[in-house]
């Protein structure tokens, strides 16, 4: 099994930067609170915060659904939740990667129950033709086919998070 480069390092730097600009545009007057999801957006947050001309919170939530395996069990699990106060707050949630959609749904109702006043989606990948559950997108970097991709934050087993380019994974 061999990592293929999907997308390559300046292509992923101007759609950051891409989504970054629409971010500064649509928050100039306001100070948005980025709620990254753990682990797999890490790098996603690392590279976008530093392109933001923008006063800024930063928190993180851990949630968890696909563990070993390479298919959502559709079960998510919030493994750590939001240390601070997000009500009446601005809030654009931080995703690597939008699937089945399950994660993001979940993670909507448990912002929801806490009352902020806006939230915004953040992705940089969607894989449209695997969605379960219909979730509006506001900033997208990328639609990709129906591939496991890793790198970039993302993985697979744990491995391949640390890798600078999104790279897929296909069955030899
Ligand atoms: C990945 C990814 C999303 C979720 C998307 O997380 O980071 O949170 O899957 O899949 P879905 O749309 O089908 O729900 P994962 O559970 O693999 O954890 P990780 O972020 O720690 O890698």
């Amino acid at each position: 099994m061999q990592p293929k480069v999907l997308i390559e390092r300046q292509e992923l730097e101007n759609t950051v930067r891409r989504l970054a600009a629409q971010i500064n545009k649509d928050y100039r007057e306001k100070k948005p609170v980025l709620i990254a999801v753990l682990k797999g957006a890490f790098i996603f947050l690392a590279d976008l915060v530093r392109h933001l001309d923008l006063k800024l919170e930063v928190e993180f939530v851990c949630l968890s659904s696909y563990g070993q395996s390479r298919e959502s069990k559709g079960e998510v699990k919030l493994v750590q939740g939001l240390c601070s106060n997000i009500r009446n707050r601005d809030v654009i949630i931080i995703e690597d990667i939008i699937d089945t959609g399950i994660t993001t749904d979940f993670l909507l109702n448990y912002l929801n129950q806490q009352e902020p006043s806006s939230i915004r989606i953040c992705v940089l990948i969607s894989k449209p033709s695997r969605r379960k559950v219909p979730i509006i997108i506001n900033y997208l970097g990328f639609e990709v086919a129906d591939r496991f991709i890793v790198g970039y934050g993302l993985d697979w087993d744990e491995n391949f998070r640390h890798l600078p380019e999104l790279y897929s994974i296909e069955d030899e």
